[in-house]
């Protein structure tokens, strides 16, 4: 407990260095309220839904092998697996081990990212929203089979996370190598994170799902990207921010359902 407490606040000391502006962040989000809704898909913004039929998560990968290539499994994905079978195992003995099981992506979600990472072989893989870090490890996996590329992750993790020194405790250490972490408000990093990276991408939101989180994040990587780049987001049948997105481009919004929680995973091309 002590230990968690001292790397939780090494971790938070050190975050707070690299980012000035991370307190006027967090000041931000907690008076704006959506602080303790959003991580949870519960935004009061959210807005009519129209996801409708996705595909089972079993046929997610299959749909990944006929929209973006052919892909297979490498090594390291059963480092993320291994690591995600854990955490879900683990009891919740603590207040920030509920939190962190809460926020937790489903294992469903990562596979995808994993499918996609390794049939689209980009330099960056973009995504928002860490907590324990069950999407970063499956982005992570993919990036080290394919041998090439880096993850950018942007969060602004609960305090009681920080704490407990639980914010990317699932990342295999072995994997980390490619992982280079942003702490702050997504709204006003995933800009600078876009601008930094180039080349084939593919993002990831995870992060606030609150309609105009959303969609802004969406929106900002659609211009950013080229063609042939991707766009992932998770919970879009919350609303229609990842739907709004795509007709608004004429995209197709590819959508997966997820095994584990009733949510829905979509997907898109850029070009
Ligand atoms: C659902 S969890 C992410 C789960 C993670 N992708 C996984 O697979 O385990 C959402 C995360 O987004 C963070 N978050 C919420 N609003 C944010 C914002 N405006 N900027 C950056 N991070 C935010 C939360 O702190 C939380 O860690």
């Amino acid at each position: 407990m002590l230990t968690r407490l001292a790397a939780g606040g090494s971790a938070a000391y050190r975050a707070f260095r690299a980012e000035p502006r991370l307190p006027a962040d967090y000041a931000r989000l907690y008076l704006t309220r959506l602080y303790r809704k959003a991580p949870l898909g519960r935004s009061p913004l959210l807005e009519l839904r129209r996801v409708r039929h996705p595909v089972p998560w079993d046929q997610g990968p299959g749909l990944i092998a006929r929209a973006a290539g052919p892909w297979s499994d490498g090594p390291s994905v059963e480092l993320a697996r291994a690591a995600t079978a854990r955490a879900s195992r683990d009891g919740d003995r603590s207040r920030a081990q509920r939190i962190a099981r809460e926020l937790a992506g489903d294992a469903s979600l990562g596979e995808l990212i994993y499918a996609l990472v390794r049939a689209t072989r980009p330099d960056a893989v973009i995504e928002t929203g860490i907590a324990t870090g069950v999407t970063s490890a499956f982005a992570l996996a993919a990036l080290e089979d394919n041998a090439h590329g880096a993850l950018h992750s942007v969060d602004l993790p609960p305090g009681a996370l920080v704490a407990g020194g639980l914010v990317g405790s699932g990342i295999p250490p072995t994997l980390r190598h490619r992982w280079r972490p942003r702490w702050g408000d997504a709204r006003r990093l995933v800009p600078h994170v876009l601008e930094q990276t180039g080349g084939r991408r593919v993002f990831v939101h995870d992060s606030d799902h609150g309609y105009q989180a959303m969609r802004g994040e969406l929106e900002c990587a659609w211009r950013a990207f080229g063609s042939g780049d991707w766009i992932v987001a998770d919970d879009v049948d919350l609303h229609d921010a990842f739907i709004d997105v795509a007709s608004a481009h004429g995209a197709i919004p590819h959508l997966v359902a997820q095994k584990d929680k009733r949510s829905c995973t979509g997907l898109m091309r850029r070009g």
